[in-house]
């Protein structure tokens, strides 16, 4: 089940869907609007809503369309059982296995089986849990959450669905009958401390921009609004097109990486001050041959988003859906 919600995790859902689409058993996504675009662009996967209806007016259509449905809460369920779609309705019933975010009472499995089996117009698939730390294979909070969702469903008939990326990779444990990919479909990595190429993993997105600039500036120079870097000696400073007006995140601070495409060869060079809304300045000190114009590479193809995202205090998802509309996409082999 591959998870493209928020416009691929930015990678721009209709054209990594069409893409993904022949592979997978089934796309998912958040909401319905989401859904809508993916059949707009062609998938003939099924497509789970992994958060189920938003709003109970969302029953006719989705029956329409075919989706499968996450029911994660009283109220939906309530609203299942009053609706009288047209055509049946599949569903995953979530138990919250203790990430306390969406899901019933693992206590109530039983019950809610016999209540969704109870209506002629739901056809239950299975069980999903969501884990909260399976980045961290050394936590054993994962086994906890295993423990439970196996003791809650034991004997009960449906499917299990467990892993996302995280659990992929640490916990073939939790790999059960179907999983979850997000983020490992677009190349990062999923768990701390493991970059992405040890996993044998390809950036699926690269952001690139061009030095616009490059200036000599002498010691106790100021660099950027605030000042906040100040030149220790004489030093050539490169000025690059993007900014958070593009989705480059405003808290990377100085020292993140940035890779420039130099004729004398690719450099990974600090950022100094605060990133603007349309540009960053770099030290081109280890960069002596670049140009205006030469190409720089903000994460992707030889610059790990992981390492930007930890110098801008976040994380890869961040960055990958904070890509704005100002940025132009080329999708290369689609
Ligand atoms: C229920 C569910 N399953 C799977 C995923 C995919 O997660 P990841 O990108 O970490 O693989 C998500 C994403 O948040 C999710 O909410």
């Amino acid at each position: 089940m591959a998870a493209v919600k928020g416009d691929a995790y930015g990678h721009g859902a209709r054209v990594v869907a069409a893409a993904l689409d022949s592979d997978v058993d089934a796309l998912a996504v958040a909401a319905l609007e989401e859904a809508v675009e993916l059949t707009d662009a062609g998938c003939e996967s099924p497509i789970v809503l992994l958060e189920g209806i938003l709003d109970a007016g969302e029953i006719d259509d989705v029956a329409a369309r075919g989706d499968v449905l996450v029911l994660h809460d009283d109220w939906q369920l309530a609203a299942l059982e009053a609706a009288r779609p047209g055509t049946a309705i599949a569903v995953w019933i979530k138990l919250d296995t203790g990430m306390n975010r969406l899901g019933f009472d693992p206590d109530r499995a039983k019950d809610l089986l016999a209540r969704v089996s109870a209506c002629s117009h739901l056809e239950h698939i299975g069980w999903m849990t969501h884990l909260a730390r399976a980045d961290d294979p050394a936590d054993p909070f994962t086994n906890q959450q295993l423990d439970v969702f196996a003791q809650a469903i034991e004997g009960l008939p449906g499917q299990r669905t467990i892993a996302n990326s995280g659990g992929m990779v640490g916990w073939p444990a939790a790999h059960a009958d179907w999983v979850r990919p997000g983020l490992l479909l677009y190349g990062a990595s999923p768990v701390c401390g493991k970059p992405a190429e040890s996993l044998g993993l390809q950036p699926g997105m690269t952001v690139r921009s061009r030095l616009i600039s490059v200036r000599n500036l002498a010691a106790g120079a100021a660099i950027g609004y605030g000042g906040t870097y100040v030149c220790d000696r004489p030093m050539q400073v490169g000025v690059v097109a993007v900014g958070y007006g593009d989705g480059y995140p405003r808290h990377a601070g100085t020292g993140t990486p940035v890779l420039i495409q130099a004729a004398g060869g690719a450099a990974t060079v600090p950022m100094l001050g605060r990133v603007s809304m349309d540009m960053i300045t770099v030290d081109l000190t280890d960069a002596p041959s670049a140009q205006v114009g030469d190409t720089v590479t903000l994460w992707g193809e030889g610059l790990s988003i992981e390492a930007v995202a930890e110098h801008a205090g976040t994380i890869s998802y961040d960055l990958m859906c904070g890509l704005t509309s100002r940025v132009r996409y080329r999708h290369a082999n689609a």
